[in-house]
């Protein structure tokens, strides 16, 4: 007796037939040459991060060491985060502005061990600032949009000085963009990029992220600077003013939860789109694996995947190496 046979011109399931088959009719390709690893450094021994279990505060022999690890894999981008003393932290956030602080020293440290991996700087004050803010504060608890983008433009030339290759504000002030390309070009560096945090939103993701450099607000929220999660339209008013001001690059983060603005992006602008895949994103995967809830490798490159699918160049994230290995 013959299975029942439906009469049927298509059926999908013929190019899903053998592994052969799928990798050869696969749309989207996921390799670490469009990943980038977010690091953090900070004064003292190699240290776990509480809050992001497999994630490190890496000294400057720590992070040197994981940049050979990352670039031997293929993954020859970062993007450098420092926890800052609390002792270093003031309400103008001068530090940020250090040239011999933490994160010059962190930039030539990579730049003399590996010259071909591009390092991209974090452009905001919220690890330096003691209220805990990517801007200044005034008194009443306002955030400060001018007097904030001059600070922000001398912490970006202070990276371009010590080599970095790309600056990333994710500040979200307004003018920023324009005004770090004023600045940086002024100042002999128009060679150096800059990739926006362009539609970046006021997102409960970000919490493991602001426990490993303590840098959560010491009041308030910030949602009168980062976009509110419900928007979709003004993420491409964001972008057409930042492509206006002269980003090379525009950023969507998080990533998971925002595959459509991705998508939008991709279809609207003339400049590469990177998405996030913030802690909180790897956090959820950690965590759930942990306890044995579902495959981290396989969620891992799924997320990925659907993140590049959806339009994404670049992905920003902390599974950057491990992705990697697994992608082998
Ligand atoms: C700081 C900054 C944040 C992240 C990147 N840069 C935190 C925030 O805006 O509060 C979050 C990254 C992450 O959660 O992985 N301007």
């Amino acid at each position: 007796m013959s299975e029942p046979r439906l009469n049927l011109p298509s059926r999908p399931r013929r190019n899903r037939r053998t592994l052969a088959i799928r990798n050869l009719m696969r749309e989207t390709e996921l390799t670490p040459a469009h990943l980038v690893l977010p690091l953090f450094v900070h004064r003292g021994a190699d240290e776990p991060i509480e809050s992001m279990p497999g994630a490190y505060r890496w000294s400057l022999d720590g992070l040197t060491g994981e940049v050979a690890r990352a670039a031997k894999l293929g993954v020859e981008a970062v993007v450098l985060f420092e926890a800052v003393p609390e002792a270093l932290k003031t309400p103008t956030a001068s530090e940020a502005c250090n040239p011999d602080g933490l994160i010059p020293q962190a930039i030539c440290a990579i730049k003399a061990t590996h010259p071909n991996t591009v390092v991209m700087t974090d452009v905001a004050l919220d690890p330096y600032n003691s209220l805990g803010h990517d801007g200044l504060v005034a008194p009443d608890g306002t955030i400060q949009n001018d007097a904030t983008v001059e600070v922000l433009c001398a912490q970006a030339l202070t990276h371009a000085q010590a080599g970095a290759d790309i600056v990333a504000p994710s500040d979200m002030m307004d003018g920023r963009v324009g005004a770090i390309r004023t600045n940086l070009d002024h100042h002999d560096h128009s060679d150096v990029g800059i990739c926006a945090y362009t539609a970046k939103y006021a997102s409960a993701l970000y919490g493991p992220f602001r426990g490993a450099l303590d840098s959560a607000p010491r009041s308030g929220d910030k949602k009168t600077y980062q976009m509110d999660p419900a928007n979709r339209r003004e993420a491409i008013r964001e972008l057409e003013l930042d492509i206006a001001e002269g980003a090379d690059m525009v950023m969507v983060k998080p990533a998971g939860p925002y595959l459509d603005v991705v998508r939008d992006f991709a279809d609207t602008s003339t400049v590469p789109v990177a998405a996030y895949q913030v802690s909180g994103e790897y956090l959820m995967i950690k965590a759930a694996a942990a306890s044995s809830w579902l495959d981290e490798q396989a969620a891992i490159t799924e997320t990925l995947t659907g993140i590049r699918r959806a339009g994404a160049d670049i992905i920003l994230t902390y599974f950057a190496t491990q992705a990697a290995e697994i992608l082998g």
